[in-house]
């Protein structure tokens, strides 16, 4: 375990944002965690775990102690009959994690290639991209309970994960609001601010199908002739689309896409379409309609405006970029800026659309 003060975290986030942490973490073993918890009375001060920094917007220097999450390791854990149980240290690159596999010859996480980030990230978020979603791979975690030093498991039902979303991105009730010892996970109770995910477990199927739906994947199968790709060919597929459309952070700071994509009730999804005929959306399987919030963003003007430093990417409106200088303290963004341009944005699409836009990324 490594403290460090006044600790610079511009390159530790990938929108290049110059901020600083009062005190900096760097957890490099499971048992980093349970010191941290005892030497720096986690269970009474505010603390925040960053991965890859590719999920956060930081509006100022960060006064919760920062848990940098450093673990490594890359492991079989079981190969069953159905499956392989792949177990990796939180503070992997996801991406790494996506090669390794492929590597040993075990398919599965294909469609989610060059996702930036880290491992222990993906569930926080529910990670997702061409088709496919972390919860479709996932099997259990290990986390640290910032306030016991206590480790614990979950499975996918305890991560109550949704689009975007998991029990790590909901505040735990206030102490004495139900919820006590034990209680780890279940539906409702929030782990924000709470767990440190150390190490997370995947199931991969040896019965491997290629997940194909997606349109732009349908496009490659198409333009290639190739009609029945290997993971290897999906991954080279997800990699290259990946690359012509979101912008490479180490170039251009940036933190993926920044609103979710908003669901609507049919009816509201008509309402929509009389008006403005070219929506792109997709029917949900519970009946509720899914809109691109790109495309929205796109339809008011958005794609390639600058204001102030912070931008929209001009190849995907729903990316906000670091128009200004990634590697200098006083010439770039400022998360102020980026939240200035995320707000101008949901004005604007609440009032031709009536459709309040989500921010994906944490803003702290
Ligand atoms: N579109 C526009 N204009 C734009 C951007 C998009 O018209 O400026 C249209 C596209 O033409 C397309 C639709 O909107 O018809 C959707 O765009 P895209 O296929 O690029 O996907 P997305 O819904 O914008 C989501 C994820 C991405 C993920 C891709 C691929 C969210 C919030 N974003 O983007 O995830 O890579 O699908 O699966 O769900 C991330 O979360 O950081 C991320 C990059």
């Amino acid at each position: 375990m490594l403290v460090e003060k006044n600790a610079p975290l511009q390159n530790a986030n990938s929108f290049g944002i110059a901020a600083r942490a009062h005190t900096l973490v760097r957890l490099r073993e499971e048992g980093d965690v349970s010191r941290a918890v005892a030497e720096l009375r986690l269970d009474r001060t505010p603390f925040f775990v960053l991965g890859g920094g590719s999920n956060v917007v930081l509006t100022g220097d960060v006064k919760p102690v920062v848990l940098k999450m450093e673990i490594k390791g890359l492991r079989l854990l079981e190969a069953t009959p159905r499956a392989w149980i792949v177990e990796a240290g939180a503070g992997e690159l996801w991406h790494d994690l996506v090669a390794w596999t492929l590597a040993q010859g075990w398919p599965g996480l294909e469609n989610l290639a060059l996702i930036p980030g880290t491992v222990g990230a993906a569930p926080v978020q529910n990670i997702g991209a061409y088709g496919v979603e972390l919860q479709d791979r996932f099997h259990s975690l290990t986390a640290v309970d910032g306030l016991t030093g206590q480790a614990f498991e979950l499975d996918a039902a305890q991560c109550a994960f949704g689009y975007r979303d998991s029990v790590f991105k909901h505040a735990a009730p206030v102490a004495g609001e139900g919820a006590g010892e034990g209680a780890h996970g279940q539906r409702g109770m929030g782990l924000a601010g709470r767990a440190v995910i150390t190490r997370v477990r995947l199931a991969l199927p040896r019965a491997w199908r290629p997940a194909l739906e997606y349109l732009d994947l349908q496009k490659k199968c198409h333009e290639t002739g190739i009609a029945q790709p290997d993971a290897r060919q999906i991954f080279d597929w997800v990699c290259a689309i990946r690359s012509a459309k979101l912008p490479d952070p180490a170039v251009l700071g940036n933190a993926g896409s920044f609103f979710k994509n908003p669901t609507v009730t049919a009816e509201q999804c008509r309402d929509i379409i009389a008006r403005e005929p070219r929506i792109v959306h997709y029917p949900m399987a519970d009946g509720s309609i899914k809109l691109a919030a790109g495309w929205l963003i796109d339809a008011c003007g958005w794609r390639g405006k600058t204001v102030g430093r912070a931008g929209v990417y001009e190849k995907q409106a729903l990316v906000l970029v670091n128009r200004g200088d990634r590697h200098s303290e006083r010439r770039s963004v400022t998360g102020g800026e980026v939240m200035t341009l995320a707000r101008a944005i949901q004005t604007s699409v609440y009032e031709r659309f009536g459709i309040q836009l989500e921010p994906e990324p944490v803003v702290v």
